[in-house]
């Protein structure tokens, strides 16, 4: 049992406008058509959509929905997830029209966070063209990116994704001060079936009331991922952290804070992996360079002002 790829994302938000500047004039992706009353879609590709965006009274992340190879694994999956003792909620025909898949199913990992998958993914004759210039972002088998989820209880989550069918790419602890006895925070960067480091990965701390530590989108060149620095800097986005490399996917870029609180983050030049053949590594940092968080920030700042 396998998972094909990020497929799409499904987001809540009392700031539909808010939603709209951001990913048409910073993150620089296409406006979709409108699927329901209350909906709007963002797409990056030859998918319908990519971003699922519907007015609600919360802001979060309502679900990532992953790719599954057909009916059969889909049936197949649905029923390991419920053997787990997990929810599951199955799609209606209206429902699957409207993501553009043939059937789904959602559901929640061991910490809540919202998950669906599906099988028969949609595309259509639609030229992808950016409105701020973007010159395209990265997907095919690779799918639209990853999301990072927050999970208290990391060593059942970190099961629940492996059962599922998501294989380790990188177990590695991060220590965040310079404390010998800090024991650090359990990170699992995990695969599905195709060349992205990760398509999903968790972190040990606290759900956060969005749902989502980030989503990451790829872009075709690092001119495109620094221009999209400069939009963010021009609409006065909260940078979340400056732009560097990281150590385990290599990936060039920078995180930003979108509208409903969590991060996304906007890479290029990733390692691309063979999933078939990949011996999990445990970096002991998360970034060669850069990187810089806006709490290291705050927490310069202020031992600065205490030296
Ligand atoms: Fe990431």
């Amino acid at each position: 049992m396998s998972i094909k790829a990020l497929g799409y994302v499904r987001i809540e938000t009392a700031k539909a406008e808010a939603w709209d500047h951001f990913m048409t004039q910073v993150v620089g992706v296409m406006r979709g058509d409108a699927p329901a009353a209350g909906v709007a879609t963002y797409r990056i590709d030859g998918r319908p959509f990519r971003f699922w965006v519907e007015r609600g009274q919360a802001d979060r992340l309502v679900a990532a929905g992953y790719e599954v190879g057909n009916a059969d694994e889909l049936a197949a999956l649905r029923a390991r997830i419920a053997r787990l003792g997990r929810e599951v909620v199955d799609g209606d025909a209206a429902g699957a029209k409207a993501r553009g898949v043939d059937a789904f199913f959602a559901t929640t990992d061991p910490s809540g966070n919202g998950l669906e998958f599906f099988c028969g993914d949609k595309r259509d004759d639609v030229e992808f063209v950016s409105p701020a210039g973007v010159s395209g972002f990265v997907t095919g088998d690779m799918g639209m990116g990853h999301a990072v989820f927050a999970t208290p209880n990391f060593e059942e989550s970190h099961a629940f994704y492996k059962v599922i069918g998501f294989g380790d790419t990188d177990i590695p602890r991060f220590r965040f001060s310079d404390d010998p006895q800090d024991a650090g925070m359990g990170f699992a960067f995990m695969h599905a079936a195709n060349g992205r480091h990760h398509s999903v990965a968790i972190a040990e701390m606290p759900v956060p009331p969005s749902g989502c530590i980030h989503l990451m989108l790829e872009m075709k060149t690092q001119s495109d991922v620094g221009k999209c620095h400069d939009r963010m800097r021009l609409h006065k986005v909260p940078e979340s952290a400056t732009i560097g490399r990281h150590v385990n996917d290599q990936t060039f870029g920078f995180y930003m804070q979108t509208p409903s609180g969590f991060d996304i983050e906007i890479g290029s030049d990733p390692l691309v992996i063979d999933p078939a053949n990949w011996t999990p590594t445990a970096h002991l940092v998360p970034s060669e360079w850069g990187h810089v968080w806006t709490w290291q920030k705050a927490l310069e700042e202020q031992q600065g002002e205490s030296a």
